[in-house]
Parts: structure tokens; sequence; C-alpha cells
């Protein structure tokens, strides 16, 4: 939720912080603004609506281009409507401070009215306001503006990484995380602070991941990283980021989305790089090494990474013979859950920052057990509290709608069930090398049907277009792509849709099919196909239109359905293509409807707030 970004350097501040929040947009798109000094004076230009508007405005401002220091926030509406009053940077009354903030400060009500006692003055309905101005209070009884900073900072409760510009210290940024994302990057006589690290890639691939608590101070040629408690300075590894710029931009496709569905291949291949020997029948999976075979697992997750976990479940019974459970996190972290000390926790998130998602974690490390963190961004909160993190090597995901991390987590889920399996000598004979060269092959095969599939989703998703309300319908396995595909059509196309397991039909949903609600059935021919077959049939038998995602061994039950025959696969690999022909049913039906494909309404990428 929101991003931010803060240069101190040598070149002109403004494009700079443009550019690094245009990369950031995905994280909260609202309203933005930016920040900078010129001639003494805190400058802010601000604007409701997308990046653009703020672009626009800033290019008609009285030439910011001068200033080689600012920040920039782009938002995600907490406290506020997205207009150009609440939107950040907020100044504090004297004019002295401006501050950008991604999170929430829980006790903002109370500061508000001691800071109201004393004469502040609040024009937004922000919670950052009145932090920015308890730092300018602080700033009376302390003897500098860092130590401003941290009492001010010391008396907020909540989620917050927060960025603080000072007029009287025009070359010096300073910034603090407190469970919100926030990292610096370290270039030649330029730094940065960022909500991620795609901000400045273009720039620095030198990062510094900022702990809980860290206060930064950059400028043009240092960086200083101090205890938040007591400023006692603080040694920080530098990490080199192997993603590159390219990685974060859509590289001739018309959407990030678009280019992250076809970039599934070779997500699949870079998750099984290094870790599936063919020749030996075996996987790999160092990051396990030494950690007893668990009793039972727990998956705990949230959106589309919950989806994830609920596809993987049955494969880890099955494979890996090792009961497991899966749980959405925002209701795990308050329901008390019982949890034995040899139960595994595996936490699934994308960006490793859900907040939800780590709320999770520590509810499992509170009930002593053990976690596992499946993660893409590295560096991520998540990826450096779990006790073992496995990262999904998919790359950054830009979209805000998640697509290639699903194929990634899959991947390794799949890759964990075999691995477990293989450790409990589950899978006999030649099973297991069989299902790698089968898993193995799996990118191949997307990679030769992808076109293909990219030219018959657009009949399909006329039809999906013209819709008001749609069931997703799966058994097994595809429950959790229909759940998938739903999440999917709705947050991309607005469109009313919903995910069932296929039997459950019967038990109340049917009531709602008629000749105008569409169905689109998961039907690939496995052991499951005769059952969803039969509830494929009950909803024809009250004219209720149906496009059913099968295979050839399907073609010949299925009659008036409209029919779109998946790539061949053995299962389960088969969902490896079902996803994607599900995404780009979504995506194309909702770029038809002419919606914003990247940056759907009312949705931030990360999800930093409960
Ligand atoms: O970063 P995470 O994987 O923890 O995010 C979880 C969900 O917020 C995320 O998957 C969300 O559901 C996506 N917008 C779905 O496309």
């Amino acid at each position: 939720m929101c991003g931010i970004i803060a240069y101190a350097g040598h070149q002109p501040a403004t494009p700079i912080v443009l550019q690094g929040l245009r990369r950031l947009e995905y994280r909260g798109y609202d309203s933005a603004g930016l920040a900078f000094i010129q001639q003494g004076i805190i400058h802010s230009i601000k604007a409701s609506g997308k990046l653009d508007a703020l672009v626009d405005k800033t290019s008609v401002s009285s030439n910011p281009l001068l200033a080689t220091c600012g920040m920039g926030h782009t938002r995600w509406a907490t406290h506020g409507v997205p207009n150009e009053i609440n939107a950040h940077p907020h100044l504090s009354n004297d004019g002295a401070f401006a501050l950008v903030h991604n999170g929430i400060i829980e006790n903002y009500r109370e500061l508000k009215d001691e800071l109201i006692a004393k004469g502040y003055v609040f024009y937004s309905e922000t919670d950052t306001e009145v932090l920015i101005n308890l730092i300018a209070e602080c700033r009376k009884s302390t003897p500098d503006n860092l130590r401003a900073f941290q009492a001010a900072v010391k008396r907020a409760q909540g989620a917050f990484a927060l960025v603080l510009l000072c007029r009287d210290e025009p070359e010096t940024i300073y910034a603090t995380r407190k469970s919100a994302p926030l990292l610096a990057g370290i270039g030649a006589g330029e730094n940065f602070v960022a909500s991620d690290v795609t901000a400045f890639l273009a720039s620095t691939r030198r990062v510094i991941f900022l702990d809980e608590g860290d206060i930064i101070r950059i400028t043009p040629n240092s960086y200083q990283v101090l205890s938040l408690e007591d400023l006692r300075p603080l040694e920080k590894k530098i990490h080199q980021i192997e993603w590159d710029i390219q990685s974060a931009q859509k590289g001739g496709f018309k959407h990030f989305m678009l280019k992250e569905i076809c970039e599934q291949p070779q997500v699949l291949r870079s998750a099984l790089a290094g870790r599936v020997d063919l020749e030996a029948g075996r996987v790999r999976l160092p990051e396990l090494e030494g950690l007893a075979r668990p009793s039972r697992l727990r998956i705990v997750a949230c959106g589309t990474s919950y989806n994830a976990g609920l596809w993987a479940s049955s494969l880890l019974e099955e494979w890996g013979r090792i009961p497991c459970v899966v749980e959405i996190a925002s209701e795990f972290r308050y329901r008390k859950p019982i949890l034995g000390r040899d139960e595994l926790v595996i936490l699934i998130s994308q960006s490793g920052e859900t907040a939800d998602t780590l709320a999770a974690m520590q509810v499992a490390r509170e009930c002593g057990c053990a976690t596992l963190g499946l993660c893409n961004v590295i560096g991520s909160s998540l990826a450096r509290e779990v006790d073992r993190v496995i990262y999904t090597q998919a790359g950054p995901e830009i979209s805000v709608a998640s697509t290639k991390a699903l194929c990634s987590q899959m991947a390794l889920l799949t890759l964990l069930a075999l691995y477990w399996g293989q450790e409990a000598g589950a899978l006999e004979g030649d099973r297991l090398k069989k299902l790698l060269a089968d898993f193995s092959a799996v990118a191949d095969t997307l990679e030769k049907h992808l076109p293909k599939l990219r030219v018959d989703v657009e009949l399909f998703s006329l039809r999906v277009a013209a819709a008001r309300n749609v069931f997703f319908l799966g058994r097994g396995r595809n429950y959790a792509l229909a759940l998938e595909g739903a999440l999917k059509l709705k947050e991309l196309s607005y469109i009313h849709a919903e995910a069932y397991a296929a039997g459950e039909m019967k038990h109340g949903p049917i009531a709602l099919i008629d000749p105008e609600f569409l169905t689109i059935a998961i039907a690939p021919h496995d052991e499951l196909f005769p059952k969803t077959f039969s509830n494929i049939e009950e909803i024809a038998a009250r004219s209720g239109p149906i496009l059913a995602i099968t295979e050839n061994g399907g073609d010949k039950h299925l009659r008036g359905e409209i029919k779109w025959d998946i790539p061949p696969l053995a299962d389960p690999f088969t969902s490896f293509a079902i996803l994607p022909m599900l995404q780009l049913l979504s995506y194309e039906a909702a770029s038809y409807l002419g919606k914003d494909v990247d940056q759907p309404r009312n949705l931030a990428k990360s999800v930093t707030v409960e």
C-alpha cells in the first residue's frame, strides 16, 4: 500500500522521483505527490488520480528541476478520501518539515488532540499530517532534526515506513520503518530510499534492507544507519540485486500483466533450475537441509497465494504423505489455533510484506512451530523473519493482479511434495523419475502452446465480457484454480464472479442458473471428469450457458457447450496450462471492457495494512 521514493544526489531530483513513482505506482494509485527544497522553502506538488496528473502538474510548476534532493509518494488511501489535500507529502504547520508515509498510525487521534490543544491546525484527514506536526513539536525540545524524528516516531503506534525532508538540511533525507517495507539504494554520488528496489534499479543495484526500528540518514555522498532506540550506529550489509531494470519494464507488451502471463514458461524453468536432477531422479532443496520431517503442514496465505496453497495441499498429502491444512491468514491470526510443535507452518507471499501473513507468522512462532516462507521478493520482511525461506524466483511482478507469482508458488509447492515423498520413500520405483520428467517438460509445452491460447482466448473472452455473473467450477485441485479464475475476473473486469467446488452447485448455487448466468467449468479429462461432467449436465439442463475448459478426451462427452482445449500435459501438470488460460480470459475480457488491467480500481499490490 503506497509507494515511497526519496533521492539525495547531484542530479535534478524531480525526474528521478517521478520515474521512481512510475515504477511504484502498482503499490497505490489514487493520488500522488512530491516535495523538494528550493531557495530555503519546502515545495510540494500533489495531484489526485493517477501519476500522470502529477507529472502534468509538475511540468508546469515553478522550475522544480533545480533541486537535487526530493521525495515522492503514490497513495492507496487509508485515512481520508483520495484527493489532493489528503495526498502526501504532508507539511508541518511551520513549513519546516515534510513527510511521506506508508502504513497506519494507530494512535493518531490522541496525538492529534494533543497537538490541537497546542494550537496546531490540520488541513487533511490523514494520520500522516499528525505525525509531521508531532515532529515539528518535538523539534522544539530536541537539539536536532534527527532527534526530533526519533522522539516523534517513538510515540507513534502502528505500522509505517516514513521519509522526512527538513527545510534546514536541504541535502539530507531521514527515513525509518516499522512493519512496512523500506530499503536504501546506495549509488555513486547519489543515494535512495524506497519501498521497493524497482524504484531505483535504473540507477543502482546495491541495496541495504532496513530492519524494524532502523533510522537511515542519506545525503548525496553518505549514508548512516542508526538504531531508533538510542541512535547507536549500525553496521549493514550491502546486497547486490540480480534483477535488472528490463525485468521491471513492459518489454514490448501492452500491459505488465500480459508480459507476466507470458513469462510463465521461464518462471517454471527458473523454479526447477538446480532443484531437479533428472538423471538421478531426485529433488534437491538445500533450503530444507537439517529440517526434521514435519508431522503436519499448515499453509497460511492471502488471496492468490492462498489459492496456491489450496492447489498444492492434495499433492503434499498424496506425494509428500504429510497431512496438510490450508488457512486464510486474516482468519488464522485471530482464531487462536492449536498448533503442534512438530508442525511446519508454510507462509506463502509474493511480496513478503502482506500484513496478515506476517501476523500469521508471528502466531506460528508463538506456538513454537518452525516457519517456512515461500516468497518472491528478496529481502522482504517475511523472507527475513521466517526460520527458512525458499525464494520462488519469479522476478519482479508489477501488475497488481498476481499471475506468474502463482505459477512459481505452485511449482515450488509441487517440488516440496515431491521432496517429502522422496525423503519418505513414498514415491516408488521409477515414479519420482517419471514425475520429474513430466514436470520438467511443462515449460516447453506451455511455451509452444501459449501463442495459440492467446489467439483462442479472444473469442472466449468476448462471451465473458458480455456476462454479468460468472460461476467458476472445478473439483479437487481445479477448485483452487476456479477460485483463482473468479478472483482474477473480479479484480480485473469488475464482473461478479464466484467459484464453487462443482459438487456443491446442487446444494444451493444452482438456483441462480438461467440463460444469462455463465458457468466456466474446469474439466480436464482426469479421474474426476465424469463427476464434473454430471455437474455440467445439470447446469445445461437448466439452460445455463457453459464454457468448458477441457481436453480432447472430454470433448466427445460435452455437447452444446463452448469448449476450450487444454494443451496436452500429464495430470496434475495440466494445472500449469489451465492457469494461464484463466488469466488470459480475465485479461482479455477486462481489456475489451476498457478496464485498467495493470491497476484495477480500489486495489494495491502489496497489502501492508489489515
Ligand atoms: O504478496 P502476497 O502474495 O502476500 O499477496 C497476497 C494477495 O494480496 C494477492 O495475492 C492478491 O490477492 C492479488 N491481487 C491477486 O491477484
